[in-house]
């Protein structure tokens, strides 16, 4: 996942991670980037030739990012759930967009739609020294086994 400049600057940081943290997953990678306009095309690859593509790499281009990654059963699927749908105003409250965006353009977060696109967003936003390996000391209250 990562949280966009417009909540940042609306003071969402610790909200966001927040509910990932309080729904029981794991957060092992976490860190700013200001990206480039390289890095930004190629995380929105798939995007390319859309109409808002242009509009969207401007302006996410040099503008700081706060990359996430988190871990825990079901937590690709699942978190996109708890971020809701693309247009915050058809995001229901109780997810992040619903909560806490109104416009499609300042949606609050990215988050992966699939496992292969989590391993290559990861690939292409942490080294793999940044992602942490550890157990949290509650996973026996989060996980039946
Ligand atoms: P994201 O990748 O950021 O998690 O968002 P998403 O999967 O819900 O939506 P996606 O189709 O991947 O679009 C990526 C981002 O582009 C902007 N967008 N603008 N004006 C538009 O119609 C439009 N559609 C998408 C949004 O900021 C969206 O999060
Ligand atoms: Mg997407």
């Amino acid at each position: 996942m990562a949280i966009k400049y417009d909540a940042i600057q609306r003071g969402n940081i610790s909200e966001i991670l927040g509910r990932l943290e309080k729904k029981g997953y794991k957060i092992v990678g976490l860190k700013m980037v200001t990206p480039t306009r390289q890095q930004i095309e190629a995380h929105y690859h798939d995007l390319k030739g859309r109409p808002f593509f242009a509009g969207l790499v401007d302006y996410m281009t040099g503008l700081p990012l706060v990359c996430i990654v988190a871990e825990g059963k079901g937590v690709i699927s699942y978190s996109r759930v708890m971020i809701g749908a693309t247009n915050p105003l058809v995001a229901p409250p109780g997810t992040i967009r619903g909560d806490l965006s109104v416009d499609v353009g300042r949606n609050s977060v990215h988050g992966s739609d699939s496992v292969e696109t989590a391993k290559d967003e990861i690939n292409l936003w942490f080294k793999p020294e940044e992602v942490a390996n550890y157990e949290l000391a509650n996973a026996q209250w989060v996980y039946e086994k």
